[in-house]
Formats: C-alpha cells, structure tokens, sequence
C-alpha cells in the first residue's frame, strides 16, 4: 500500500487518527436487483425481466469512519440513493453487508431497526419541509421531541443550532416569514440537532440557486465541526464532493469505480470517466492547504520542513485564498489544524502545482 493510500485510510480532513481496523459504516458487496412489478409486466418481458432483472448497484464496498463526510458522486441513474436507501433499509439489499457500529443492518428486526431508525440515522431529503404551523425552535427540535427527549433539553439544542446557522435571533419566527435560504438554514440546523450520530443526505443543496448553495455548503462544514455527525452525502456535482468530502466514492452505473480523497481523485484519476469530470474542477476553491500538508508531508517522509517563520493558515484555506500570501512574497505558509496543530507546510511552488493539470505529483 502507498502511503497516500494509507493517508487516505488513516487520516480525516480535520486530521483526526482513525482507526483502520474497525469502519463505523462498514458495507461490503452490495448489490440490488429490481425487478419490475409482476402484475404490471406483459408474457415474455415477466419471464425476461423476472430472470435478469435490473442491476441498479452492482458490487459495490466502501468505509465510512466516525466523524467522516463520505460522499456518493454520481450521474442521474448511477444508484446514489439507492445505496442510501439500503444503508436505511427503506429497501433491501439484494446481496452484500451492511455493518453500522458492529451491527448487521440486514438483519436487525423489526423493534431493532426502530431504534435504528429512531436512534443511530436521520436520512435528509432535497426538500427539508419545514412544518409551516410551527415555529423555528419548534421546528429544529422536533426531531428531539419525537425521539423522547426532555422539553428542556430539545430546545436549548434547538437554540444552539439555531445560533449557529445566524438563526438565533428569530428562534420565534414561523417559516413564511423567512427567505428560502433561511428555511434551508433552519432545515440543516433540524438535521444536524438531532442525537442520531449518522446523517445521510440525498442531495440535500441541488435545488438551491448557487449562491445558497455555497452558502449551505460552508454552513455545513462549520455546523460539522460542532456537531462531528457522521454523513453521507450524495451529489452528482464532483464541486460540492470535493468541497464537503473527506473521501469520495464515485458511481457509474451501478458501480463503484474510485474511492479516495479530492486530491486522490485529481492526481489518480482511475478511469477516463473521472478523468473528464475532474477536468471540469475549479482545483482553486476545492483543494485546501491541508490536503496539500498532508500529502506533501508523507512525500518529504520526513515531515516538514523548518517553517518557523511562516505565517499559520487554517487547514480548510482553499487555494485561492493562498495565492495572496504569496503574491505578497511569502515562500511558505505553516498549514495547522483545527487545534493549532501544525500539519505541515505548503510552499508557493506545491500550490501552483496542485493548480495545474498535471497536479501535484508532477512537481516532486
Ligand atoms: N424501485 C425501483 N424499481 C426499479 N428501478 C429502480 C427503482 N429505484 C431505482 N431504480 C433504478 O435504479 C437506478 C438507480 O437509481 P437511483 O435512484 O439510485 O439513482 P441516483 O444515482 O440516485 O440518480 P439521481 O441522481 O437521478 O437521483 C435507476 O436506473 C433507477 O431507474
Ligand atoms: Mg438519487
């Protein structure tokens, strides 16, 4: 294994360790089969269809750490959701496993998959339907509220969440009185309130105009850094993947055809397919300083070099951000974590590589 693969399994953005040996979402070959409503096909297309049926996710694997955003990439029809919806047992796998925390989820019965349901995932929908009679406190701790939490509780959480997506001044307001970007804003503190530790998220930004859609997406990785959900969030926008994931797992057909992280998926491309999708990144707002630390650290094997000098960047600082620092004349930019960690460093000649097509692998 190389050791951008093991970085890949061992490190999160936010550059927490994590434990290889025991995935919190674990699924291993996962296949559905559908096959068309018996009382609705005709003679022969019965006989045919009941015998091939169709393969909407054929063989697919993938781990999904604590605290990870894990995205599903994909085209119209490539079985995003259809994978989500089996991890939630809306339907049934056709093959394969599904383990959350040690648990099979295929064979959870009936007061188990409650609880699962109930306790441990909160799916998230592209329309998050606010109830229009209820207020925004109410709304964000319902979730709480049907889960048995004590009034008291819910709605200092309802608060907090609120809060922290610049709703905390209107937590009386009702839903007609907001923007649609508000309501969205309340929608995602909603799914974020919640004690269930896995969000799973069916394009939950795709029919918002672009400039909410960038702001729900930083509004997400900042409500993340509270809240430490575990998500899997589908798109079929590799933009929105890189930005949000902290690995990717890209769909075509049915199939799982690469995994890994934004930098991986830019410098590895494993099929011509990706190939033509990340032709079309903006690399300047998706990739971070930290992405480039981290693996420029495991290429140095050594570390990083001396930066003492350096001015200290947040991690999450996306290239374009950087490229004024070194307008100014710096030579390099100490990268540190969420704690004031340092991960590394990245020098003007790492970024400008990291922005050019041929990438970062190209300049070492
Ligand atoms: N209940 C079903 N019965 C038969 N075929 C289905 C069913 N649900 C999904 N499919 C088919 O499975 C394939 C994958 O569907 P899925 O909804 O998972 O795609 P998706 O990647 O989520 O697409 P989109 O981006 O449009 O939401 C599609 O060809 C779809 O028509
Ligand atoms: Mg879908």
């Amino acid at each position: 294994m190389s050791a951008k693969q093991l970085e890949a399994q061992t490190s999160d953005r936010t550059g927490q360790a994590m434990n290889p040996e025991a995935p919190f979402i674990h699924v291993e070959h996962l296949t559905k089969v559908f096959h068309p409503a018996k009382s609705r096909s005709l003679g022969w297309l019965r006989k045919k269809s009941a015998q091939e049926g169709f393969v909407a996710v054929n063989d697919v694997s993938f781990q999904v750490q604590k605290g990870q955003v894990f995205v599903i990439m994909g085209l119209s029809g490539s079985g995003k959701s259809t994978i989500i919806r089996m991890v939630n047992r809306l339907i049934d796998a056709s093959d394969g496993t599904i383990s959350v925390d040690g648990k099979d989820v295929r064979s959870l019965a009936p007061t188990e998959l409650r609880a699962y349901r109930n306790q441990t995932i909160n799916m998230v929908f592209q329309h998050f339907g606010l109830f229009p009679h209820k207020s925004l406190i109410d709304n964000v701790a319902f979730g709480l509220k049907v889960r048995g939490v004590d009034k008291q509780i819910r709605e200092a959480k309802a608060v907090e969440a609120l809060k922290l997506v610049g709703l905390g001044d209107r937590i009386h307001a009702m839903p007609d009185q907001l923007s649609g970007g508000m309501k969205q804003r309340v929608g995602l503190a909603r799914a974020l309130a919640t004690d269930a530790e896995i969000l799973l998220m069916d394009e939950p930004f795709s029919a918002l105009d672009p400039l909410i859609r960038k702001d729900m997406q930083e509004l997400l990785i900042k409500l993340q850094r509270n809240f430490k959900k575990t998500i899997i969030f589908v798109t079929h926008d590799l933009n929105e993947a890189m930005y949000l994931g902290d690995r990717i797992m890209v769909m075509k057909q049915g199939k799982d055809i690469q995994c890994g992280t934004a930098l991986d998926l830019l410098e590895a491309p494993a099929d011509p397919y990706i190939e033509e999708f990340v032709a079309e990144v903006d690399r300047s707002r998706v990739l971070t300083a930290g992405m480039i630390a981290r693996h420029t650290s495991i290429a140095r094997a050594t570390g990083s070099p001396a930066g003492n000098e350096a001015l200290q960047v947040p991690e999450g600082t996306v290239l374009h951000e950087l490229l004024p620092i070194f307008a100014a004349g710096a030579g390099q930019v100490d990268v540190v974590d969420n704690d004031g960690e340092s991960i590394g460093t990245v020098t003007a000649g790492e970024v400008f590589a990291a922005l050019s097509p041929k990438g970062l692998s190209n300049a070492s």
